[in-house]
Order: C-alpha cells, then sequence, then structure tokens
C-alpha cells in the first residue's frame, strides 16, 4: 500500500548564511533568516513522496504557527498525514547555520518530536505494517523507533535506519537494520569513537555489529555498500555545493524508494546519490529535493 513510511522528526529549519561562525562570546551578522520545512524524517517522506513514491509519515508537531506550515508542505507533497499528530507546545526547529561552502552546522530543539510514543507506533501500526520499507532516524524518541521497527519487521517489512544523529543504538534494533545507513562519522561514532578510519575497514567492522546491511556515505566520493555478499563502491555524480543541509535525508529516501520497488542495494544507492546530488545543488532541504525529471 505504501512504498516508503517514515518514523520520524518533523521541525521548522530557521536558516542563516553565515561567512563564519560565532565564538562562544563572540556576534556575527549573517544573511536575512529563512524558514523552510524540515526535519529528518519529514525531509525523507518529502524526497520520497516527490520523486513519485506512495509515503505516509508518522510523527508529532507541535500546534504553533511552524505546526501549521510543516503540516502544509508535507501534504503539499502528497505524503500521507493520517499519523501525523499534533501536540500542545511548540514543534521542532532547527536552527542552521550555512556556510560559504555550502557546509552546515545544525542545533535541533526536539519540541513536540520528544512526543511521539509507542502508543503513536501502536495506533500508525495498519500503516507501518503496509509499508514495503519503514525509514527511521534518530530525532524521536529510541522507545518509538523500536517500537516500529518491530512492528515493520514482523510484517515483512524492510527496516532502513539512518544513525543521526548519533546515539547508542540496541544490539536487537541494529539487527533489523537492512540497511543501516551511516556517514563516515557516524561510521566511527557506533565503532566507538575515534578518527573515521579507511571506508572498505568501516563498512566490514559495521557489519559485524549486526546490521544485513550497510550504507556508508561519503559525500563527493560516493558511498559504500556492503552485505554478506561483499562490499561495492557507488561513485557520486560531481555537482557544484550550494547547501549540502539534508541531502543525506533525499539520499536516504531516494535508497528506500528504489528497495521498496525492487531495486538491489548497489542499484538503489546509485539512483540515492543522483537524489542527494540534486540536493545540494539548491538552498534548503526539502525546496531542493528532485522530481525524477532533475535528477542528474
Ligand atoms: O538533515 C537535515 C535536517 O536536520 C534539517 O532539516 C533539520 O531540521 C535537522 O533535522
Ligand atoms: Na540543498
Amino acid at each position: 500500500m505504501w512504498e516508503v513510511v517514515v518514523v520520524g522528526s518533523v521541525n521548522a529549519d530557521l536558516v542563516i548564511g553565515v561567512d563564519r561562525r560565532p565564538a562562544p562570546g563572540e556576534t556575527v551578522l549573517g544573511s536575512d533568516l529563512v524558514v523552510h520545512p524540515g526535519g529528518k524524517g519529514a525531509n525523507q517522506a518529502v524526497a520520497a513522496a516527490r520523486l513519485g513514491g506512495r509515503t505516509g509519515i508518522v510523527g508529532r508537531v507541535g500546534d504553533d504557527g511552524h505546526g501549521r506550515l510543516l503540516r502544509d508542505a508535507l501534504a503539499a507533497d502528497g505524503v500521507d498525514l493520517a499519523h501525523l499528530a499534533t501536540t500542545s507546545g511548540p514543534s521542532g526547529v532547527a536552527l542552521i547555520t550555512v556556510g560559504p561552502d555550502g557546509d552546515n552546522s545544525i542545533i535541533v530543539s526536539p519540541g513536540a518530536n520528544a512526543r511521539l510514543t509507542p502508543a503513536d507506533v501502536a495506533a500508525a501500526r495498519d500503516m507501518i505494517a503496509g509499508a514495503a520499507v519503514v525509514s527511521f532516524q534518530l530525532e524521536v524518541p529510541l522507545p518509538a523507533v523500536q517500537a516500529a521497527a518491530r512492528t515493520a519487521a514482523a510484517a515483512g517489512g524492510r527496516v532502513v535506519l539512518n544513525l543521526s544523529p548519533p546515539a547508542p543504538v540496541p544490539t536487537d534494533l541494529l539487527a533489523l537494520c537492512d540497511p543501516l545507513v551511516v556517514n563516515e562519522h557516524e561510521a566511527a561514532y557506533l565503532l566507538g569513537g575515534g578518527e573515521p578510519g579507511e571506508p572498505a575497514a568501516l563498512a566490514g567492522a559495521l557489519l559485524k555489529r549486526g546490521p544485513r546491511s550497510v550504507v556508508v556515505t561519503l559525500g563527493a566520493d560516493g558511498v559504500l555498500v556492503a552485505d554478506a555478499s561483499g562490499t561495492a563502491h557507488v561513485p557520486s555524480p560531481k555537482v557544484e555545493a550550494v547547501d549540502t543541509t539534508g541531502a543525506g535525508d533525499a539520499f536516504t529516501a531516494a535508497l528506500c524508494l528504489r528497495l521498496a520497488r525492487g531495486d538491489g542495494l548497489s542499484d538503489a544507492a546509485a539512483y540515492a546519490a543522483r537524489a542527494g546530488a540534486a540536493a545540494v545543488r539548491r538552498p534548503g532541504a526539502q525546496p531542493s529535493y528532485p522530481t525524477p525529471a532533475e535528477l542528474p
């Protein structure tokens, strides 16, 4: 019924362009403020829907102005909102600075996202169990993620987890991931900190932690995919980076969509790399996500 269901966060992104970020105690001037719909969960849902996927989201927004904006943005892209609840209090907000190279740094205030519970997941059971792929990130509470991942797996759905932002994950959740999606820093975090090592070694070490498959994103250097049958490198199209915010969410959403449609992991990753590359070419997260015709 649904190709991709996302269980995750919905944030208002408050974005300011800066030449450089302030040190503690320092003030710098930036660009005009822009407010975009964001949140890793909502970003994935919009990205999958814009690529043509039948998509739903399980999440929470606040009863403030941001909540209305966020709901409208998801609706405009055709995301099924039957299980997007409204909580009294503020919506999630992300304070984002974008630097001259399109690099970003983000502080998230979870707001309503922090109130997503296993009871919300139980209420969304039909949607979660009816999805080919259920996608997770870590901006909503772990008990909700665990409950939904179990529901998805028990119904024969495929569980995809993006370990972002990095946080401890129980072994039984990791064992459901097919794939676990990480960048090099998230990979290093999961493996116990330290500097990111050689990517191929990382992928092998991550597989030993129990996920059925692993996808390591390497930015402009492409993607590494690994499962029991081996490791493969998938290149990314070369593009000029304007704003990398949410490019990883576009990547993961596209990966989920192609997995839902029956692609193998390498083919899905190659398609996803095109979606991620498209997203860095334009400002913002959701506003930059491609339709199929816009893929490089
Ligand atoms: O991955 C990018 C997203 O991270 C932003 O949209 C922001 O809301 C934070 O969740
Ligand atoms: Na972008």
